[in-house]
């Protein structure tokens, strides 16, 4: 499943992310890849750990995790901390995977999902487009800023080359309390199904408390916390 999510809608927060991106440093994307993306990306990584990058993530961090959506669909176990990438001068990132395993030690993860809030106007950039290669079907993305899109970290995906302006998006990864798909695809038709039932049940109604105990007996089955 490949979800495209509002994580930003509003423009006095994109604003300041805005301006929070041109005090950032930035340096050869290639330095953070695994061995074989290594060869395929060629962008910039900003550095996270100066003043301006530890505020940025400290910003980003909780518009991305907090998100009910997001919550709904992936069933966040872990994030991996969040990076934010450029791509500009024919800069791109070919086809490649994302590493299974990431972190050392307690921080060791496993990705079952990946994201991309992109974070300019795509109308400021040329190319840049997100593709992703998943179950036999290929897309290709190019958000809003303020969207994210949410996809299977299992999946070939690539960024095509942006032959003008610049492309900044925040990236990162989700291990899952629910490691296979189709589980936690269920799991989100099942919560959204329960969204939709709130506005015309009332709470204690037997339909809603019978799937209440459905998706709470469905993680119980399936989570592994
Ligand atoms: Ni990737």
């Amino acid at each position: 499943m490949i979800l495209s999510i509002s994580a930003i809608d509003n423009e006095e927060t994109l604003g300041e992310l805005s301006e929070a991106l041109q005090r950032l440093t930035w340096r050869d994307g290639r330095a953070t890849a695994g061995a074989t993306a290594r060869s395929v990306k060629r962008n910039e990584q900003a550095v996270m750990t100066d003043a301006a990058g530890k505020a940025l993530r400290e910003r980003l961090t909780p518009i991305i995790a907090d998100n009910p959506v997001l919550k709904a669909a992936a069933r966040p176990r872990r994030f991996s901390p969040l990076m934010v990438s450029r791509t500009q001068d024919a800069g791109h990132y070919g086809a490649h995977v994302d590493n299974a395993m990431m972190g050392k030690g307690d921080q060791q993860m496993r990705t079952d999902l990946s994201f991309t809030l992109f974070l300019t106007d795509p109308e400021t950039y040329e190319g840049g487009e997100l593709v992703v290669h998943a179950a036999g079907m290929t897309q290709a993305i190019k958000g809003q800023a303020g969207e994210l899109v949410l996809y299977p970290s299992a999946s070939i995906h690539e960024v095509r080359p942006v032959t003008q302006g610049a492309r900044i998006v925040c990236v990162g990864w989700i291990e899952s309390l629910i490691r296979d798909p189709a589980q936690r695809e269920m799991l989100f038709d099942l919560e959204n199904l329960r969204v939709s039932l709130r506005a015309s049940l009332s709470a204690g109604s037997p339909e809603l408390l019978t799937l209440d105990k459905s998706i709470a007996n469905l993680l119980r089955m399936w989570g592994e916390p």
